[in-house]
């Protein structure tokens, strides 16, 4: 290694993953290696699995210092006439090809358990980790999508079985990135015979984990076992939003002795006035909305995951389909600003953010809206 390479990786060690850093609210990106985006919609615009469209929105990102690039990995779409996110980009050799467009950024790549052996998982996330000199960060997911779980010729595991699984799923990459001596693993669901893995990441002890499971058992798994969580919000009452980010990170604190960074995300419709805003959003949901879709997906998030409550799916659906059931942030720039504002004072580290057509609505908040974010202290 030479001088210059050596010193900047030193630094880097000594220094923080972009997701520890110190800004009041951090920002990412969700979704960005999928055809739609967040948006479940017909228009014109929404986002194309192509690598200059997710590249340009990475180097957007970049230049609003956000800190997290999420993709989501998918192996299906979602059926009717959109096939909403159909087309996508697998999402650890995404990573790996955008750590090495980018310098800032943490990167994350996202893992189906059932369908990435953990030392497979371990050497793909330590290789990102050095492309990008220490910003990778994995998140992982249990599968609920049966359709896609099944095409890998693997029945879907009973809910807390999946948790169970990723329980050891996880220990065996933590054991892979931080242990000199080979191990063995007996599991019930793997085993290991002198499990070796080298070099280690760089970020010590082990790149960020994150979980976004919103069920009891995937409260309690990220709580246990990961740095950041999500949460998905069941009502947009600010009381009720911040009482649901406390009772995560009291749950992390009083069960675990562990402090979790809460994450939040939302999906931005920006107008020149407020009334500008909503026709748009009426526009890309209620005319545009592939409808079809949302049914299909909340159906099969309904009978396999346990993340909202049953009464929740007719609310949630246009959500859905505005931004993958984020939560709304509608208006004017400084509405926008707002309301970001609100997301902070609610108690979250970090919100993902998307637009319903994404390159567009990320360069009016870069030109519009970000200076506003900077001056009201968020970031
Ligand atoms: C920010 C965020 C990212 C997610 N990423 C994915 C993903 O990439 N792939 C996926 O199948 N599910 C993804 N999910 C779904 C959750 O990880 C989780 O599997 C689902 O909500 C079911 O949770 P449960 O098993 O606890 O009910 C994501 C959810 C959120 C909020």
């Amino acid at each position: 290694m030479n001088v210059i390479a050596k010193a900047r990786t030193e630094s880097l060690q000594a220094t923080k993953h972009p997701l520890f850093n110190d800004r009041k609210l951090k920002f990412g990106t969700f979704c960005s290696n999928l055809s739609g985006g967040c948006a479940i919609s017909k228009i014109d615009g929404v986002l194309k699995a192509r690598w200059p469209e997710t590249l340009e929105l990475a180097q957007l990102a970049e230049a609003m210092d956000f800190e997290a690039l999420v993709p989501v990995g998918r192996w299906k779409g979602f059926g009717g006439p959109t096939n909403f996110n159909g087309e996508g980009f697998e999402s650890f050799s995404w990573a790996s090809a955008i750590a090495a467009s980018t310098e800032d950024a943490g990167v994350f790549a996202t893992t189906h358990v059932p369908t990435i052996h953990p030392i497979f998982a371990a050497k793909m996330g330590t290789t990102i980790d050095h492309v990008s000199n220490g910003r990778f960060a994995l998140n992982i997911v249990t599968g609920w999508f049966k359709p896609e779980i099944e095409m890998f010729g693997r029945a879907q595991l009973a809910h807390e079985d999946r948790y169970k699984m990723a329980a050891e799923w996880l220990d065996v990459v933590k054991r892979l990135w931080t242990e000199d001596k080979e191990f063995d693993f007996e599991g019930q669901f793997y085993q290991i015979k002198a499990g070796w893995c080298a070099p280690k990441p760089l970020h010590k002890p082990y790149p960020p984990i994150m979980n976004a499971g919103g069920s009891e058992v995937g409260r309690h798994y990220a709580a246990k076992h990961c740095d950041v969580a999500f949460v998905v919000f069941t009502t947009h009452d600010k009381d009720e939003m911040r009482k649901q980010v406390a009772a995560y990170r009291d749950l992390a604190r009083q069960e675990y002795g562990r402090e979790l960074k809460i994450w939040g995300y939302a999906y931005v419709v920006q107008g020149e006035t407020e009334k500008e805003a909503r026709d748009f959003y009426n526009y890309y949901v209620h005319e545009q909305g592939d409808w079809e879709a949302a049914t299909n997906l909340l159906d099969t998030m309904g009978l396999n995951a346990q993340t909202l409550p049953k009464e929740a799916y007719a609310w949630i659906k246009e959500h859905f389909i505005a931004g993958w059931g984020g939560y709304p942030i509608v208006g004017t720039k400084e509405q926008v600003v707002d309301k970001l504002q609100l997301l902070s004072d609610i108690g979250l580290d970090g919100t993902l953010l998307s637009w319903a057509r994404y390159a567009e609505g990320m360069r009016e908040f870069q030109e519009k809206t970000y200076p506003l974010v900077v001056q009201a202290g968020l970031r």
